[in-house]
């Protein structure tokens, strides 16, 4: 039987691939995908949603919402200089005027997400891989609706890893630490994909020349240009040596349980501005999140490839 899933995202080229990899494994069923302001502004956001489920052309139509276009609280902070100005790297995708592969919701993705837990109560997953915004959001307006999710896997954070926006703090964290504060305090059943494993899976040179250009088919090519490999160079165009592929890891931690090892920990956030802003701090209180520190890497690369091929 499927697990039915929900997918809010911030897409950006990792969200991108994570969607990918979710419409193309019969383990799922992704019935809702959320925006988010994050990697890019929420207009992009949602566009970006359209544009990469116009590639996929999933046989059962998702439905999609706008959510938040801020943090609770601050500024929104982009990440263009990782995912390009549009938020899909280099890679371009043409819609077919009218041919909608979604189904709009008419509300925001706090009220869809709330919809879809009464709908299918204690059914539902809900993979976040951008900042929090909307499911905090969600616990403001219906905490009871939220309380009907089956469970939250989250990419974010780093536990005993360095953060990637600050030595402390990662980007979806970082975002909107108040939300994530609000999210871990909800009491459901959660899962975090922290920087301590995505860091360990990712697409390099030689991976994506020995097992991605031989592919050739538009998931292959959109990967290659969404990443910004440069075919010509054999290097990527941005100053970088590899992708992490953050948000499709979350993906596969919800598709194949033993890729990962876990750990019960006490987390919460360090919400107070300075230099620890964003960052994860281990408590003595109870356990509230199942936290995943060890990740069969090749493992979950195969996986993603197979899907990918
Ligand atoms: O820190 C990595 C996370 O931030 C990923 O979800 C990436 O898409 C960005 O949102
Ligand atoms: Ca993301």
């Amino acid at each position: 039987m499927a697990k039915k899933i929900m997918i809010d995202c911030d897409v950006g080229v990792d969200d991108a691939l994570a969607l990918i990899l979710a419409f193309h494994s019969p383990e799922l069923k992704v019935e809702a995908v959320t925006g988010v302001n994050g990697n890019v502004p929420i207009e992009m956001v949602f566009t970006n949603i359209q544009k990469v489920l116009s590639l996929i052309k999933p046989k059962k139509k998702p439905l999609i919402a706008k959510g938040a276009d801020r943090p609770l609280m601050g500024q929104p902070l982009y990440a263009h200089s990782v995912h390009g100005k549009s938020g899909l790297g280099e890679a371009t995708i043409e819609m077919e005027e009218g041919q909608e592969w979604w189904k709009s919701f008419a509300g925001s993705a706090d009220q869809l997400i709330t919809r879809f837990a009464y709908q299918f109560p204690g059914e539902l997953t809900l993979i976040a891989i951008g900042p929090l915004t909307n499911l905090a959001l969600a616990i403001l307006r219906d905490p009871k609706g939220f309380k009907k999710l089956k469970e939250i896997v989250i990419m974010g954070g780093a536990v005993r890893a360095n953060g990637n926006v600050t030595p402390f703090a990662e980007f979806n964290i970082f975002s909107d630490p108040l939300a994530a504060k609000m999210v871990l305090k909800s009491g459901l059943p959660m899962t975090l994909v922290p920087l301590d494993v995505t860091h360990q899976v990712c697409l390099t040179p030689s991976l994506i020349e020995e097992r991605i250009m031989p592919m050739n088919n538009p998931f292959s090519e959109f990967t290659i240009d969404a990443i910004g490999y440069d075919v010509q160079s054999r290097r990527f165009r941005r100053e970088t040596d590899f992708i992490y592929l953050h948000d499709p890891l979350a993906v596969g931690v919800v598709i194949k349980q033993d890729l990962v090892k876990k750990e019960r920990l006490s987390l919460d956030i360090e919400t107070e501005e300075g230099d620890h802003f964003g960052q994860i701090l281990k408590t003595e209180g109870t356990p509230n999140i199942e936290v995943c520190l060890e990740v069969d890497s090749k493992g979950f690369l195969d996986l993603f490839l197979t899907k990918l091929g």
